[in-house]
């Protein structure tokens, strides 16, 4: 199995120990390989984890991962945006912190889902198989005003408009089938100068239909809302972004929270990781880390 490296972990580990309720359970709404579990786990013996995440593959990797845990740990397979639905059914109320991972994670990326544009493979980019829509659909459905709306919304692609409509023109011959054929389209509307930058031209245009396709941004401020409200008095939430999109919609959460009373935010400026943690896992250069304490 492939595995994952989990971000900011010993700052995540920093920050639960700063919980001041007894509330023994955590919810790790990002449950993934079940990295920064597996370390709550081992350092907080007395914590319970309800683990969430919407895709099988996560919630079986993690499962064989934690095993040893296996009484301490509930694994939930659901949207995180349904967390309140979730401890409602496992009779739980509030709980003493919260964790949210966004994005794929390593595995998904190397696995044959559609989620890279390194290697040709079916246009798929759901964390959750499931569902109907995907990438295929997005691509070859949708209309060009749509397309151009989720590049520009979602991926901040300034070719936007010469893209979408790139998508349409070759899509009226043969359908669009692989992440290859996607990320050539994207490539051959960029400026010749522009296409051998370090930054792959296809990066943003696969950003953006991903975040449509997983509803991410939706779900995110669905989620951090409920969770605010899920905490108890004193309690913990984490939030790591790997982008501006998501890290601003944490950011203005938070500070609307903060204006009602309802949290203390720990972290005037976003947690990034250390040059140790980006030389060792490069990926992990964008990730910020924003808390607050439930009041
Ligand atoms: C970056 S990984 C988490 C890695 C984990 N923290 C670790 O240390 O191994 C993000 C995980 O969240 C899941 N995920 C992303 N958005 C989700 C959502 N809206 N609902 C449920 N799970 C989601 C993905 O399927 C993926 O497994």
């Amino acid at each position: 199995m492939v595995s994952h490296y989990s971000v900011l972990k010993n700052e995540v580990l920093n920050f639960f120990e700063k919980r001041e309720t007894n509330n023994k359970y955590i919810v790790d709404a990002t449950l993934g390989g079940g990295g920064h579990s597996e370390a709550i786990l081992e350092k907080f013996p007395d914590v319970k984890i309800i683990g969430i995440d919407k895709d099988n593959y996560a919630l079986s990797y993690a499962k064989e991962r934690l095993r040893k845990f296996q009484d301490r740990v509930i694994f939930v397979k659901s949207p995180f945006k349904d967390i309140d639905e979730v401890l409602k059914d496992l009779t739980i109320e509030k709980v003493g912190g919260i964790i949210f991972d966004f994005g794929v994670s390593h595995f998904q990326l190397r696995l044959p889902r559609g989620f890279s544009f390194q290697r040709e493979e079916p246009l798929d980019m759901r964390m959750d198989t499931s569902q109907d829509l995907d990438a295929y659909y997005v691509v070859n459905y949708y209309q060009e005003w749509q397309l151009e709306k989720i590049l520009k919304e979602y991926g901040e692609e300034k070719f936007a408009k010469k893209i979408a409509k790139e998508i349409i023109k070759r899509r009226q011959k043969d359908k669009i089938e692989t992440t290859k054929q996607l990320a050539d389209i994207v490539c051959s509307v960029y400026p010749p100068k522009l296409r051998h930058r370090k930054i792959h031209p296809a990066t943003k245009t696969f950003q953006a239909i991903r975040i449509e396709v997983n509803n991410e941004l939706e779900e995110i401020e669905i989620a951090i809302r409920k969770s605010i409200e899920l905490l108890d008095k004193g309690g913990i939430l984490q939030a790591i972004s790997f982008h501006s999109l998501e890290d601003r919609i944490v950011k203005n959460l938070f500070k609307d929270a903060k204006k009602l009373k309802k949290i203390e935010i720990l972290t005037k400026k976003p947690i990034t990781p250390t040059k140790e943690e980006i030389n060792e896992n490069p990926p992990s250069r964008s990730a910020k880390l924003r808390v607050a304490k439930r009041i």
